[in-house]
């Protein structure tokens, strides 16, 4: 057998003009700890809501091998988590997630990104969250997408704007003791999707729809 045979989402590939995303691979896991460990934000303040960013150099890779192993855990046909390693030319920069709970009744996605700082600002962060976009309605057969962020996060909220989302109330969260602030909630319908110019090719969805409900 291979690997794919045994989880077929290690065989999932999601082409973008620039971009490659696949479901994180362990192979993927040095490439992925060294985009986080080079710097994703500014110290000052965390843009998750888990703080994992604030981990010591030395603890953060395994911590973050250790989650994403823990997400393949979570994946049944009804609640799943996918984090997608983001290749852009031969390194890795990031991360996309796409993740549902009940989704065959709630036919809603959420998603979560991050991306090294030297590649920010340049529209990558767009294209990513779109293609998982064009995936979740076009293929899965989505019809609402939900994410948010800390209120002050213009890139992300940026993204979410550009793509079509609509502000969808307002929590607080607390990443760090003692700092709470507000996350702006914002929530996609499938018709209001701002879709780019190019299209995603996709290789190896077939033997992964047991996976996803
Ligand atoms: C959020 C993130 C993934 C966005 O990716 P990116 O590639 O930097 O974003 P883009 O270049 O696609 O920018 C999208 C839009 O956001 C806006 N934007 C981006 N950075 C901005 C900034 N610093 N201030 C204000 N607006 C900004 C712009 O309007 C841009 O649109 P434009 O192309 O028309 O100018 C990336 O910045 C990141 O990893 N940040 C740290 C981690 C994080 O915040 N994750 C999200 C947690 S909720």
């Amino acid at each position: 057998m291979n690997l794919e045979e045994i989880w077929p989402l290690f065989g999932l590939e999601i082409t973008t003009p620039r971009l490659v995303l696949r479901p994180v691979r362990d192979i993927d896991l040095p490439g992925l700890a060294q985009a986080a460990l080079d710097g994703v934000h500014e110290p000052e303040r965390t843009p998750f809501s888990v703080p994992w960013t604030d981990a010591a150099p030395a603890d953060l890779p395994r911590n973050l091998a250790s989650y994403q192993w823990s997400l393949r855990n979570r994946v049944s046909a009804e609640n799943w988590s996918i984090a997608f390693a983001v290749h852009h030319g031969d390194r890795v920069v990031g991360s996309q997630d796409l993740s549902a709970h009940d989704f065959a009744d709630r036919r809603t996605v959420s998603t979560g990104s991050w991306l090294t700082r030297s590649v920010h600002g340049q529209g990558i962060g767009t294209e990513m969250r779109a293609a998982l976009l064009l995936f979740a309605f076009d293929v899965l057969g989505a019809e609402w997408a939900e994410s948010g962020a800390a209120s002050w996060n213009e890139a992300s909220l940026g993204v979410s704007k550009k793509l079509g989302y609509e502000l969808n109330g307002v929590t607080r969260v607390a990443p760090r003791p003692g700092e709470p602030v507000d996350e702006q909630r914002v929530r996609l319908a499938k018709r209001s999707f701002v879709r780019p110019q190019w299209s995603i090719s996709i290789r190896g969805a077939d033997p992964v729809w047991p996976s996803w409900g």
